[in-house]
């Protein structure tokens, strides 16, 4: 009988993906799911094939370096690739192996919650409730932003960014956005491209970051391009934490510049977020989230597992991206 291929696995998953890992492969699991540190993943790894970790194993040049000379692919359960070094897997023949599409209609659907959490105000209501506050009904009670017809920018139209614009669409927002390059006509979808960084944020009385973390994005939400919406705008922020710089948010949110944020990841999440941002009222905030349903998670993880197996067979692999 042909021999399993082992891998590492650093956190624990769904049970669909578990039992997959289980028959098919001969698993080192993290049966505690406690975050490995860069030396347990380098102990762990010895004899493996392939290393099934998450956005919560930054994995740096010196790390993977350091690898087993057994490893011979990174399958990381995200879109996302920030979390590890591209250039240093290259450089040691590692494929690298994400997972698109799997993410894009909830991440999508988190970036609808969070516009709509925080336009219309809705933690604070829930929490006012829940905290038995209620008395009566008021005109003036929790009085929020409608989104219906309201502009929308866009930054980052990839898979996420247009799924976006398709579901904003269907609260007849006039979307519009900034990206790399202009998309052609059929991907666009009618959204209107802005070149100009003034005129894409004085259009954006609703800004989603939907753009992944890269040296020109880092830090794009700061001082000088929040000056540029309008007053009142409201953002969400789907993408990275490293986009925004918090300081600057949380300066904006608390004077009245933007009406309110809304946000699913966090710089230095998740010891070390800004915890200014909790005690904000006009902070819509969740525990990065965006790819957490039950049916991504599941499909994220066969489809790493699906792309192994295609690797190991010579055959193409769509999800790699080194
Ligand atoms: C992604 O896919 O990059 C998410 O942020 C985490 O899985």
């Amino acid at each position: 009988m042909r021999e399993k291929p082992r891998i590492l696995v650093t956190r624990r998953h769904l049970a669909d993906v578990e039992a997959r890992l289980h028959s098919d492969y001969d698993v080192v699991l993290n049966e505690d799911d406690h975050i490995m540190s860069a030396q347990d993943i380098i102990a762990a790894a010895k004899g493996t094939e392939a290393l099934f970790i998450c956005v919560t194993e930054p994995l740096g040049a010196k790390t993977i370096k350091a690898l087993p000379k057994s490893v011979q692919a990174i399958l990381t359960l995200s879109v996302g690739t920030d979390h590890i070094d591209l250039a240093a897997a290259a450089e040691r023949g590692l494929a690298v192996l994400t997972t698109p599409d799997a993410v894009t209609d909830p991440t999508a659907e988190v970036g609808m919650l969070l516009m709509l959490g925080a336009a219309r105000r809705a933690h604070e209501a829930s929490r006012y409730l829940r905290g038995g506050k209620w008395q009566t009904w008021s005109p003036t009670q929790f009085v929020g932003i409608e989104i219906t017809g309201k502009p929308l920018g866009i930054l980052g139209m990839g898979r996420i960014g247009r799924t976006v614009a398709a579901r904003a669409r269907g609260f007849d927002m006039r979307v519009h956005y900034r990206n790399r390059n202009r998309l052609p006509p059929d991907l666009e979808g009618g959204a209107v491209y802005f070149n100009d960084l003034e005129g894409f944020l004085g259009a954006s009385e609703f800004l989603m970051l939907c753009a992944p973390s890269t040296p020109e994005t880092r830090g794009f939400l700061n001082a000088d391009t929040i000056a540029l919406l309008p007053d009142g705008a409201i953002v969400v922020n789907i993408a990275r934490g490293d986009l925004v710089d918090d300081d600057a948010l949380i300066a904006a949110l608390k004077s009245g510049k933007l009406a309110a944020a809304g946000l699913d990841v966090f710089n230095g999440e998740p010891a070390n977020i800004d915890r200014r941002y909790f005690r904000l009222p006009n902070a819509f905030l969740v525990p990065h989230i965006g790819s957490a349903a039950q049916q991504a998670r599941t499909a994220m993880g066969m489809m790493l597992l699906d792309g192994f197996d295609a690797l190991r067979a010579g055959e193409p692999v769509s999800n790699r991206v080194v």
